[in-house]
């Protein structure tokens, strides 16, 4: 069954179709209101969410379908002690696709595992949030009117950030791109990634400290939010957290025609008077999401039993359980050390992907 773990198991095909569709129900919302008539979604928040749950509930609500779940673990049978797993098992019964969120790394992979509908993953602790890469790239498209010959910034919390991990991932396979990774260096880009998305592919990069030095030269600058939830240590969260504040007076740095883009929420990262500067396309990046959603929620359903076209990973039961202190494999109850191995011959978490010692 086709499902949405990772942006990489849509192809840049896929992934040109999605928009046209997108920007096609922008324009003709009418034509779509009934595609998903009798069909439902289950929107599955084990973490909180304001755009990314609301916007695929209005998304299938567009389309003419039904929703029904829940906004948090605590409003679930999981404040129970009920596993993913079964959650997703019983729930998969009643709908015909899932969107779930969940605080744990390699949580959508056991949803994907146990379920009997699409799963699509609404982001995975700090690995994957492929969903929100569909309203980033639509929303680049919108803009600049191309997804290749781009630099793009990317700057705060590179390590956990998923919409980060996403986006490169997604970006790597378009020509022309440079990434220029701005973080503080206890959030840098974790080694796996930058290795696997941009080493191997030979994309030129830049990693730098300073969001004013970096700014000129950006056709994109993808700013984060450095994550209160994902710190282990308090003092390392306090310590870091206003890293970087994205002002009017450094906007003044930027090319006439870069685009300022966030996932969202923002705490202070970007000033509030940055908003009225035309260069800001967060907020059409929220109504972006939708129109992606609803593409993708169609394509889905509709091939859910077409046969799969990506990589399927070469899984097997290590003697190592993943040491990883955020992937669901700490959580989850009798889980196999489920293991692959990647290019450069390291052993891996199939659920989180970190290297298994
Ligand atoms: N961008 C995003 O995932 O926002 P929410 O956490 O509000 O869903």
């Amino acid at each position: 069954m086709k499902h949405l773990l990772n942006i990489l198991d849509l192809t840049t095909e896929e992934l040109d179709d999605l928009i046209k569709t997108a920007l096609d129900i922008e324009a003709n919302p009418e034509k779509y209101q009934d595609k998903c008539a009798h069909k439902t979604l289950a929107t599955l928040f084990f973490e909180p969410s304001t755009r990314t749950r609301l916007s695929f509930e209005s998304a299938m609500l567009s389309l003419g379908g039904s929703v029904l779940g829940f906004s948090s673990a605590s409003a679930s049978s999981t404040a129970k002690g009920e596993s993913c797993a079964d959650t997703i098992e019983v729930v998969s019964g009643y709908v015909d696709i899932i969107a779930m969120r969940h605080p744990k790394e390699g949580a959508a992979q056991v949803g994907i595992d146990h379920s009997r509908c699409p799963v699509i993953n609404a982001g995975d602790g700090g690995h994957y949030h492929p969903t929100q890469t569909l309203a980033d790239i639509c929303t680049i498209y919108k803009e600049k009117g191309r997804l290749n010959n781009l630099t793009i910034g990317v700057c705060g919390d590179l390590k956990y950030g998923r919409t980060v991990h996403s986006l490169l991932a997604c970006m790597s396979r378009y020509s022309g791109i440079k990434f220029v990774l701005i973080s503080p260096k206890e959030l840098a880009l974790p080694e796996f990634e930058k290795q696997e998305f941009i080493k191997n592919k030979n994309i030129p990069y830049e990693e730098i400290q300073s969001l004013e030095e970096a700014i000129p030269q950006l056709d994109i600058l993808y700013m984060t939010r450095i994550q209160k939830e994902r710190f282990l240590d308090a003092n390392e969260y306090e310590r870091l957290k206003d890293s970087y504040v994205l002002t009017a007076e450094k906007m003044e740095l930027a090319k006439k025609d870069m685009i300022v883009l966030h996932p969202l929420p923002r705490v202070n990262e970007i000033s509030v008077k940055v908003d009225k500067d035309p260069r800001a396309c967060y907020f059409e990046e929220t109504r972006c999401g939708k129109y992606m959603r609803m593409a993708l929620i169609m394509k889905l359903l509709k091939e859910k039993n077409e046969p799969i076209n990506i990589e399927i990973k070469d899984t097997f039961v290590g003697d190592k359980k993943c040491a990883n202190p955020h992937c669901i494999t700490g959580t989850e109850q009798e889980l196999d050390n489920l293991v692959y191995k990647d290019k450069e011959g390291f052993i891996r978490c199939a659920y989180c992907d970190s290297i298994v010692k």
